[in-house]
């Protein structure tokens, strides 16, 4: 690694030895040079609007409006609000040094039209309607006074308890840097410059946030160097190659220091390496965190977070409040302050702020390009995409005829459609499953079938801990006003008149996300309750499966007679879910997280080695051989894997050659035909193993992926072309290679289910 960051590095000044300024560094001299040094450090400092999209006033005793005029506030976030920002940016105009404000967002998926969450995204693996769905959310928030977008999430995680495990891509980095190219061109487009309806995307947490040991959230990352450049750190590379504007640093540390502070992470790596040449923006109070890290006290910890490489602090006042003092000491400098401002100058410039302020604070497009029809028939092709079949017995899809039970607290809930983070959705509006059903097929009955939890005071955190913690003092309404047994009878009755039973079970908003780390990822006992009583009646139960999360579904798959994971799907999610369950749609999604068996497996992921006494993934137990007395090493349902309502046959793998020189290329390729009654698409997946290595390598790595469309009878040849560049991964040494010897190259619908030929690399 050292080697290749000195060159990198070394490039760069090269580069930029001899050359005439370019037009904006020009501006920025200029703008810098007639700014004092508290107009500079208030430039680091962004603050929170305190009410996330609500109509805000802007009246002159509040905090934020007072640090404008004192020129002490370089961005805003946490509204859309048109109105509410142009009076802000005016503020700014009139005070200190005149810069305008950066505005950002939580734009996490979707904004007033809210597309399916990250997760269930990602399972679509179709990189152009990730891009679709991501530029909708840009021309939305655009038209929203938003600027600047903190997404894409693109944190690796191998820990379904991790709540978080919800905005991201899943488990595996090379799919995880597909996506997050995805996302940035969705946001950014893929030229340099801003158009009006592009935002800055802020790629988060950087970095390693979902490796938080026992999957509990902004906990400690133990991990090495050379594990997290072959196994995390390929999304947040491949962001900065796509040209990403900025970067949100993470809560967790990493060697022993946070992640805020840490200068391998963020000098080292991000920029040095991998040329990124935007700004960095804190976490929330990441700063004033590093306190309770065991660092120093803020003032200490600003100026080591300034020095390593942050620019921007995020609600934590510690730039603004300390910077001055630690320069006095000596313990930052002028340098540090301008490196940082002139960073944050740039961004303003790209998005075009200093030409025009006002241009995202237009009311016409507000009113005119938001939640629109044309946004929402989006929200549902792409929610169609989404969704993956874990078991069909046949009894999907539904006919439009059949008597239909809908049972299930999560049947009529439009708060668990929208998902974390929506912020900007209007509440109660996102199409419930109920609804949908309703509107596409005559003889519906419901029951909502059972509470969340057996747990009164567990059902009250779900369902309202989260408006607690801001509002500790807050009446909570009463929850559990019907017993769960009372509740479950109803919809048994129910069951007993129809033909089918849709039981909509999983998560609710608020058990995924930040700040929702669980123990025990099973279907939560109230519910799994009723789908015991659900099974008793001998009916077919499908279960349309809400969740941020993969769950522990060994029973659910052993009983139910379907399981179609839907996520949280946005905006249309009823609509498109029933496009699914009647067939109007054919389900395409695939896994991108492993669904474990039990949760002592985790952390379970399908890349994982292999140890010196491994042990067949589903072989009973063996006693001095790597596995468990009570549950088997394999997972439930493995990466990649979904289901569809036809059926595909892959022929086997070949090589075009089966020596490839180190320089040289071979193509691999397998044929897929559709061999069952309906078209459909199916996510053709190659992986690689390498058999021998100076280091120890996964059992099996993603290094390629097709979505085809195929007709019911149609076949296709489907060709990956590989060379080196497919095979190098980081050495013990930390250097990026391809070791000449034979590689399996495994291409297969799922991680699990693959077929093989041997590669021989040559010298
Ligand atoms: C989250 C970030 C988010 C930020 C601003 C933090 O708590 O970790 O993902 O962007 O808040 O809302």
């Amino acid at each position: 690694m050292k080697k290749i960051i000195l060159a990198s590095a070394a490039l760069a000044l090269l580069a930029s030895c001899g050359q005439p300024k370019s037009d904006m560094d020009k501006y920025i001299d200029g703008l810098m040079g007639k700014m004092t040094l508290e107009q500079k450090i208030g430039q680091l400092n962004l603050h929170s609007a305190g009410g996330f999209i609500s109509a805000l006033e802007v009246k002159e005793d509040d905090a934020n409006v007072k640090l404008l005029r004192a020129g002490q506030l370089g961005g805003i976030y946490g509204s859309g609000n048109v109105e509410y920002l142009r009076q802000l940016q005016a503020i700014a105009l009139e005070s200190g040094a005149g810069i305008p404000l950066i505005c950002g967002l939580d734009v996490i998926h979707g904004h007033e039209t809210v597309m399916p969450v990250p997760l269930a995204l990602s399972t679509s693996w179709d990189m152009d309607l990730i891009e679709k769905a991501t530029r909708v959310a840009a021309r939305e928030a655009s038209a929203s006074g938003v600027n600047w977008v903190f997404s894409p999430m693109v944190d690796i995680c191998r820990d379904a308890r991790w709540g978080r495990i919800v905005e991201g891509a899943g488990e595996d980095p090379y799919l995880g840097g597909e996506i997050a190219k995805a996302y940035v061109y969705g946001y950014q487009g893929h030229d340099d410059a801003f158009d009006k309806d592009e935002v800055l995307t802020c790629v988060k947490h950087y970095a390693l946030y979902g490796a938080a040991e026992a999957g509990r959230d902004y906990n400690t990352v133990n991990l090495g160097r050379q594990e997290i450049l072959n196994g995390y750190m390929r999304p947040y590379q491949q962001a900065a190659y796509a040209g990403a504007g900025s970067y949100m640093s993470s809560f967790n540390e990493f060697e022993g220091v946070p992640a805020t502070m840490n200068s391998y992470l963020m000098d080292e790596l991000l920029r040095q390496a991998w040329g990124f040449d935007g700004f960095i923006v804190s976490d929330a109070t990441a700063v004033v965190e590093e306190v309770a890290h065991g660092i120093g006290d803020l003032q200490e910890v600003s100026a080591r977070s300034l020095k390593a490489g942050l620019d921007m602090d995020m609600n934590s006042d510690g730039f603004i409040g300390t910077l001055q003092k630690s320069l006095d000491e000596g313990k930052v400098s002028v340098k540090d302050i301008d490196r940082a401002c002139r960073r944050i100058l740039e961004a303003k410039y790209k998005l075009g702020l200093f030409e025009d302020p006002y241009r995202y604070l237009d009311p016409q497009r507000a009113a005119a390009e938001v939640y629109t029809e044309a946004n929402k028939a989006v929200a549902r092709e792409v929610a169609r995409d989404c969704q993956v079949l874990l078991k069909n017995n046949g009894i999907l899809p539904l006919s439009k005829n059949a008597r239909i039970a809908v049972v299930g607290p999560l049947a009529d809930d439009a708060s668990a459609m929208a998902g974390t983070w929506s912020m900007s959705r209007h509440a109660g509006e996102s199409v419930t499953i109920l609804q949908g059903i309703r509107d596409a097929a005559p003889k519906v009955t419901y029951a909502k079938g059972s509470n969340l939890f057996l747990d009164k005071a567990m059902e009250e955190t779900v369902l309202y801990g989260l408006m607690r913690s801001f509002r500790p003092d807050m009446p909570i309404p009463p929850v559990h006003t019907t017993a769960n047994a009372a509740l479950i009878a109803q919809a048994v009755s129910l069951a007993r008149q129809s033909d089918v039973v849709v039981a909509c079970v999983g998560e609710t908003q608020n058990m995924n996300g930040e700040g929702a780390s669980r123990s025990d990822i099973s279907i939560p006992d109230a519910q799994a309750e009723l789908l015991r009583a659900l099974k008793a009646t001998g009916k077919p139960v499908v279960v349309v499966l809400t969740t941020g999360r993969p769950l522990t579904l060994t029973w659910e798959d052993a009983n139910m007679d379907a399981i179609l994971c839907t996520w949280s799907q946005g905006t249309e999610a009823g609509h498109a879910i029933a496009d699914v369950l009647f067939g109007d749609a054919n389900p395409s999604g695939k896994l991108t997280t492993t669904f474990p068996m039990s949760v002592g497996q985790l952390p379970l992921y399908y890349n994982h080695k292999n140890t010196g006494r491994p042990h067949p993934d589903y072989a009973p137990y063996r006693k001095f051989t790597s596995c468990y007395m009570d549950v088997v090493n394999g997972p439930l349902y493995p990466f990649g894997y979904g289901l569809s309502y036809t059926d595909f046959e892959y022929s086997d793998v070949e090589l075009s050659a089966a020596s490839m020189p180190i320089n040289g290329k071979v193509t691999a390729s397998v044929t897929v035909r559709n061999t069952g009654q309906r078209d459909g698409k199916e996510t053709v997946q190659l992986y690689i193993h390498d058999i021998y290595s100076t280091s120890t390598r996964p059992v099996k790595e993603l290094r390629g992926f097709k979505k085809i469309e195929l007709k019911a009878g149609e076949s296709r040849k489907v060709d990956f072309e590989l060379s080196a560049e497919d095979l190098k991964y980081y050495d013990h040494e930390l250097q990026y290679v391809c070791e000449p010897g034979d590689f399996e190259i495994m291409i297969g619908p799922n991680s699990r289910d693959t077929k093989a030929a041997v590669l021989t690399v040559t010298e």
